[in-house]
């Protein structure tokens, strides 16, 4: 038992080992990590498919999405090198992240966003933890390029997903998977948009299969503390989604005018390219794009069916899997995890306006709410 009397601290805790921390460095955490695994069955069942599937519910960090994850370990490193300011450009889940850890560090942060395309929650979070929000007029791709330019001069540490710490705290998710499941699932599916997060997963997975000194190991240019006996000797099938007019990968090269409803992913020129093309190929894996409409619908499905109030982007990994398991390319029988990478409630427009008329108006009256009870039990 520690100093907390075990209580839950963090993944940095957790997996201390495992990450390329110092051992004395001041840990900057919210208490991230150790997310829920949800076994979906309704879905599954209406679908009449015969497989495992369970969704990895990472809108339960503390500000709501999976960058929790990298945010930790990578403002930890930041203000281990004395670094009093940390940027990002964000399509507003990296930013509501950067600005929260920076609030807890102490430091300042200056977050890139694209002019009127993110949702209202996570503008909310980056204004509310004293960000300095600069609303660019170019999308994320563009935001990306200035960054990267701007921490190459100025005192600030660059914490988008090129920075290595990050990819090395998101990794502990597929451990937590493993540990949680107590085996490696067949298929892992989740939303690409930078693919920061696939490249991260597949590293987990990796070390966790013991390939220290493999090709896992040049993804994070020898960041990895490696020196570890495999877990278990399978790694997943990568399966990585994109919104169709949002979707790099399935073109092979960038798209330069990006568009999509899941304003997380609407992403171009992904900065982890090639490492998330490795971590397909090797995986046996595949890139697969779904329309709008198919994101909207497993959104409120998942919410209507499951419980479960994701946001548009994290619905596209079980809007492709359950397509996938219906066409047989991801078998009966098979162990699918997806991840469910941010909350609904990051996004309550997109939400509002696709229930528009759930509400009713009805007078102030007894008989009125038992009429409209009754109407709906009929
Ligand atoms: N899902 C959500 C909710 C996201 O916010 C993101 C990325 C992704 C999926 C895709 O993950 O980039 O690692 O492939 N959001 C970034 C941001 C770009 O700025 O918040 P990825």
């Amino acid at each position: 038992m520690n100093a907390d009397g075990g209580r839950y601290t963090g993944l940095i805790e957790r997996y201390r080992a495992r990450l390329p921390i110092a051992a004395d460095a001041r840990v900057i955490s919210l208490g991230e990590g150790d997310t829920p695994l949800l076994r979906l069955t309704h879905l599954v069942r209406d679908a009449g498919a015969d497989v495992e599937l369970y969704v990895k519910l990472e809108g339960l960090n503390p500000t709501g999405s999976f960058k929790d994850r990298g945010m930790t370990v990578a403002v930890t490193q930041a203000v281990a090198e004395d670094s009093r300011a940390i940027i990002c450009a964000s399509t507003g889940n990296t930013s509501a992240a950067a600005a929260a850890y920076a609030a807890r560090a102490g430091i300042r942060s200056f977050v890139l966003i694209p002019h009127g395309k993110i949702a209202l929650g996570k503008l909310a979070q980056a204004m509310m933890h004293g960000a300095t929000v600069l609303q660019i007029r170019g999308n994320f791709d563009a935001g990306m390029q200035l960054v990267k330019e701007v921490a190459a001069n100025a005192p600030v540490t660059l914490v988008n997903s090129v920075n290595p710490y990050r990819i090395q705290g998101q990794k502990t998710a597929a451990f937590e998977i493993v540990d949680a499941l107590g085996r490696v699932p067949d298929y892992h599916c989740l939303p690409v948009g930078n693919a920061g997060n696939i490249t991260a997963y597949w590293i987990g997975y990796s070390e966790y299969a013991g390939c220290a000194g493999t090709a896992a190991c040049r993804f994070c240019a020898g960041t990895c503390p490696y020196a570890w006996p495999p877990v278990t000797d399978r790694r997943p099938v990568m399966c990585g989604y994109q919104a169709a007019g949002a979707a790099p990968f399935l073109r092979g090269e960038p798209v330069e005018h990006p568009e999509t409803v899941a304003t997380a992913i609407r992403i171009g020129n992904p900065q982890s390219f090639s490492q998330a093309q490795a971590a397909s190929q090797e995986s046996g894996g595949w890139f697969a794009a779904l329309s709008d409409d198919d994101i909207l619908d497993m959104q409120q499905r998942l919410a209507e069916r499951e419980g479960v109030f994701c946001e548009p982007a994290s619905a596209i990994a079980v809007a492709g899997a359950l397509r996938d398991i219906g066409s047989g390319r991801i078998p009966a029988g098979s162990v699918v995890v997806c991840t469910l990478t941010g909350h609904g409630l990051k996004d309550p427009d997109i939400a509002i306006q696709r229930c528009a008329g759930r509400v009713l108006e009805i007078e102030s009256r007894r008989e009125a709410v038992e009429r409209a009870i009754l109407d709906r039990l009929r």
